[in-house]
């Protein structure tokens, strides 16, 4: 049975809309970013954000069954991002997906942003349960045990920023704008990342904790004494890669001590994920992909563009959920706040679907 499902994104600064069945096929994809109307407040302002997906979400909705080539009657179910993210955004996505499916008379599934996040190389790549989980975003850094759909055992998690959040703010004392990650990555390309000396915070302390704001203080430091002039284009290159560096080497001890924890408890490590935003960091994924190996682990990455926020991979956990047999009431709030490992995240859900 192929099951084929409309997916909504808009709980940042993408307004997405796709349509993906359940043979891990996608059959189109629309997204807006709304890089444009942030860039000159660098960064994400909630009240914006909400108004712009209100504007895009329908014309794209319209793009994305056109470019499919498929009417509602084709359609099984519709998901849209019920939570976690800026509630603005995550109101006008879940609402729209609401009156659609009463409109049309689907069923509602309510996803989880980071559920979505977290079964992408599912999507991608097919991959089984269980695996260690690298999830990293703007909003979110955590290491966690996928066991099944629902089954989500956090390891560990940051204690100040999100490492996106980390390469936009270390973007933004060095003047390169938003969203950090990609303008990073770039410059650190050319970059000497033995110039800086920086601290990785918390290494060798054990343990898949992450902290990155000392980091980010050293990074602001050696900025500030860089010599008038100096602030030229190889020093931020030079910042940028012994930055990317740092990080490399904090996520790789870190994915260590949790490859060793996921093998005493589920007998071996064979499948490393990294999804988020910053998945989309091809220098860090390499680094891992080696740390991965040493320990017999595959490194599995989905693809850039399946990595940053869209709406495939809500359509996705929404038919993850729906074959599972879940289904969502038109009632359930959107939510600001939603952890993965909190007890409405298993499977089944109760008959009335999440608590409100
Ligand atoms: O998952 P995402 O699109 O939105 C959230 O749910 O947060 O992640 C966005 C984050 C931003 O902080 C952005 O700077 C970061 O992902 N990012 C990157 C790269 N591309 C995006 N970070 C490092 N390197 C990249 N190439
Ligand atoms: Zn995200």
């Amino acid at each position: 049975m192929n099951f084929l499902a409309l997916g909504l994104e808009t709980s940042c600064d993408e307004t997405a809309v796709a349509c993906v069945d359940s043979n891990r096929r996608i059959l189109a994809q629309s997204i807006h970013s709304q890089l444009d109307e942030h860039a000159v407040y660098g960064g994400v302002v909630p009240e914006i954000a909400a108004r712009a997906h209100l504007s895009r979400l329908r014309p794209l909705i319209e793009q994305t069954l056109a470019d499919a080539a498929v009417g509602k009657d084709s359609i099984d179910m519709i998901a849209a991002t019920t939570g976690p993210g800026l509630i603005g955004g995550v109101i006008v996505g879940a609402t729209m997906a609401k009156a659609l499916a009463l409109a049309w008379n689907k069923p509602f599934i309510a996803v989880n942003h980071l559920e979505a996040h977290a079964l992408t190389a599912r999507l991608s790549d097919g991959a089984a349960f269980p695996y260690l989980l690298l999830l990293v975003s703007g909003g979110h850094c955590q290491l966690l045990a996928v066991a099944g759909i629902g089954d989500y055992r956090v390891y560990g998690s940051t204690m100040d920023d999100a490492l996106g959040e980390a390469f936009d703010k270390t973007a933004r004392v060095m003047g390169l704008g938003y969203p950090g990650g990609p303008a990073i990555e770039r410059l650190a390309r050319r970059g000497d990342s033995t110039r800086f000396a920086l601290p990785r915070p918390l290494s060798g302390r054990g343990g898949c904790d992450f902290s990155f704001a000392g980091l980010k203080t050293a990074v602001r430091q050696a900025v500030e004494r860089l010599p008038a002039g100096a602030a030229d284009d190889q020093a931020a290159a030079d910042l940028c890669a012994s930055f990317q560096a740092a990080c490399a080497d904090i996520l790789a001890e870190r994915c260590r001590n949790a490859i060793q924890r996921f093998a005493a408890e589920f007998g071996r490590c064979e499948r490393l994920i990294i999804a988020g935003g910053v998945a989309a960091n091809l220098a860090l994924r390499e680094r891992l992909r080696d740390e991965a190996a040493q320990y017999g682990a595959t490194l599995i990455a989905p693809p850039p563009a399946l990595c940053t926020d869209n709406a495939a991979m809500v359509a996705w956990a929404g038919l993850e959920r729906f074959q599972a047999g879940q289904r969502d009431r038109i009632d359930v709030s959107p939510r600001p706040r939603w952890p993965l490992d909190g007890d409405d995240m298993r499977l089944p859900r109760e008959a009335g679907g999440l608590r409100v």
